[in-house]
């Protein structure tokens, strides 16, 4: 799985196939009284799945997902922004279907310079009609959420664990969406077997489970 990432280059391709290392799951939801969605959706949230799906020589490669499993909430344009600070000296090395807001201070790498190396990076969708190269499933659709969608991006992680032992999840994740701010509960690692596919209907089941 290695060759599908060059972290000399800096740039990683989308990932078609692959066999899943370990995942961490968390849910969002927010809490508006003043709003009728509450009651009559009480465990509406979002929920996030943070894929690992293969490890790089200094880190790994993840693909994180949200699923919206609110019934009446749409997140709207200009979109969602999910933020989230790391755990040790982790950076982005690339991203695909995704950018984060800001690149932060990476003068430290020469030559192959990281997308982001902010220790709470931000990150936003792409725009419809991003190149495909640079999409993946779920994507690019300007942080657009439908209620029972789901939306995607991919990311390299450097200076990360290179095992399931050594690596740490982000902590405090954050989700922003026009008009909401969510609270997220901590990450949990979750059994990666009852999340073999990336078919979003089989993935929705195990999680409603
Ligand atoms: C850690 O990785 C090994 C193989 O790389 C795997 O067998 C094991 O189930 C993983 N542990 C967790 C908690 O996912
Ligand atoms: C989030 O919504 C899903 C689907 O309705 C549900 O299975 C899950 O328990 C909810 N999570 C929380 C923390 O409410």
């Amino acid at each position: 799985m290695e060759s599908l990432l060059s972290p000399l280059t800096g740039s990683i391709t989308k990932l078609t196939s692959f066999t899943l290392l370990f995942l961490f799951l968390f849910s969002c939801s927010t809490f508006t009284p003043t709003e009728a969605y509450d009651a009559v959706d009480p465990n509406g949230n979002i929920t996030i799945k943070w894929d690992l799906m293969s490890w790089t020589p200094d880190g790994y490669v993840a693909v994180v997902t949200m699923f919206n499993f609110q019934q009446y909430r749409h997140i709207r344009a200009p979109g969602w922004t999910l933020g989230w600070t790391w755990a040790k000296k982790e950076f982005i090395w690339s991203m695909v279907g995704g950018q984060t807001t800001e690149q932060g201070d990476c003068s430290k790498y020469k030559g192959n310079v990281p997308h982001c190396c902010k220790k709470d990076p931000t990150v936003v969708d792409l725009l419809p009609g991003t190149p495909y190269n640079q999409q993946i499933a779920n994507c690019c659709r300007g942080g657009v959420l439908k209620p029972w969608d789901a939306s995607s991006f991919q990311l390299s992680v450097g200076a990360a664990g290179t095992t399931n032992k050594t690596v740490q999840m982000p902590k405090h994740f954050t989700l922003n969406a026009p008009g909401n701010a969510y609270t997220c509960g901590p990450p949990q690692i979750v059994q990666p077997t009852k999340f073999i596919t990336q078919d979003k209907k089989r993935v929705t089941r195990a999680l409603s489970k």
